[in-house]
């Protein structure tokens, strides 16, 4: 028995899919971002604003760290640069199962044009940064997961199904 940890990039659906696992598993939900965020009392834009990315990275590692000291069973959406740092990689192996919820640019873009919560999409032509950014962590997320799952024109309930297929 361990965590089932959420991987991939930026709405691909880790906290959607996180959360109705979560239930179907009976496991507490628990969102890296959402911890940081009331830890550091600032929302993500305004810690990467005030305080640069380096320290959010370093957040990132000592949240881990912590739960990995409590040592419950959860089920964790991990934020999309989470599995980018090695040392974050292990330790997400030790804390459970790691599935990368995989997806094209494509679905990304069309999923995220309206957000403005993510710092590293702000600026010019976020379809062009998605797809770099997609290309250069592709084999990364695929190196730290052990369960890999195409999302793209799947619904979320199937997605469920089938990640609770696969970790059995
Ligand atoms: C990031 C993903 C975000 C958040 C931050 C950086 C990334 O999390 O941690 O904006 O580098 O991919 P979500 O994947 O939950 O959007």
């Amino acid at each position: 028995m361990s965590s089932i940890i959420l991987i991939g990039y930026m709405g691909c659906g880790k906290s959607t899919i996180g959360k109705r696992l979560s239930y179907a598993v009976r496991k507490p939900f628990l969102d890296t971002d959402k911890i940081i965020e009331r830890k550091a009392d600032r929302t993500i834009s305004e810690l990467f604003a005030e305080k640069g990315e380096a320290y959010f990275r370093d957040m990132e590692t000592a949240c881990i760290r912590e739960l990995m000291a409590e040592s419950g069973e959860y089920v964790i959406a991990a934020g999309g640069g989470l599995a980018l740092r090695e040392e974050n990689r292990r330790l997400l192996k030790e804390l459970g199962k790691v599935v990368y919820l995989r997806a094209d640019p494509e679905t990304i873009y069309e999923r995220l044009k309206k957000d403005d919560t993510r710092p590293l999409l702000k600026g010019e032509n976020p379809k062009e940064k998605i797809r770099i950014m997609m290309g250069e962590r592709a084999a990364v997320y695929e190196e730290a997961a052990e369960i890999i799952i195409d999302v793209d024109g799947k619904d979320f309930e199937d997605i469920v199904k089938e990640i609770g297929e696969k970790i059995l």
